[in-house]
């Protein structure tokens, strides 16, 4: 017998604790700075006109050292306060960036420069019988406002998939030894 309105119920239910879980998780994983980026638009055009050589290449991806004129001025307090390599990351069309934790990098404050058919993620691994398969649990999109700024902890696993474009991203890694608690405490009280 067909009982809508007892469905509708656990439907509810389950809608809620899910997005309670994903709240959590996200503030675990990543967080929206709300904060912009003063040269999206400007740092997009500069690194689209640039030379193919002026990138360099690492085996999946390729990055170009941040000119000093593309801080805003929230930017250059960040650099100023905490060890940073800010870094603009090109990632070829039809990529997959398997789960990994960053070397080197305890946290980055990124900001995608245009729109980009692409899924960032974390996750937390799982154990498998299977030593050829990767398993992950509890994974959560970091879903990209263009121009907006995110705080990311990349010690925690994450995986990005870049379908059919090239995909420009602003990647201010904050290195080791810096303290990921300390920079969201930086990010949450500074004010203008
Ligand atoms: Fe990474």
């Amino acid at each position: 017998m067909h009982h809508p309105g007892k469905v509708e119920l656990v439907k509810a239910g389950h809608g809620f604790e899910s997005r309670s879980l994903l709240q959590l998780m996200m503030k675990k994983y990543f967080t929206d700075l709300r904060r912009t980026y003063k040269f999206t638009n400007e740092l997009l055009q500069f690194v689209k006109a640039l030379h193919p050589q002026k990138w360099k290449s690492t085996l999946s991806l390729n990055y170009i050292d941040l000119p000093k004129s593309f801080l805003d001025p929230f930017l250059i307090d960040v650099v100023s306060n905490f060890q940073c390599s800010p870094i603009v990351i090109h990632f070829p069309p039809n990529n997959w960036y398997d789960w990994h934790t960053d070397f080197k990098r305890v946290a980055t404050i990124n900001s995608l420069l245009h729109e980009a058919e692409s899924l960032t993620m974390f996750g937390e691994p799982v154990a498998s019988e299977n030593p050829n398969a990767k398993h992950m649990k509890n994974i959560v999109q970091l879903k990209y406002s263009v121009g907006e700024m995110y705080l990311l902890d990349v010690q925690q696993m994450h995986a990005v998939l870049n379908l059919n474009q090239n995909r420009y991203l602003l990647s201010v890694g904050i290195n080791m030894p810096e303290n990921l608690s300390s920079i969201m405490h930086y990010c949450e009280e500074y004010s203008t």
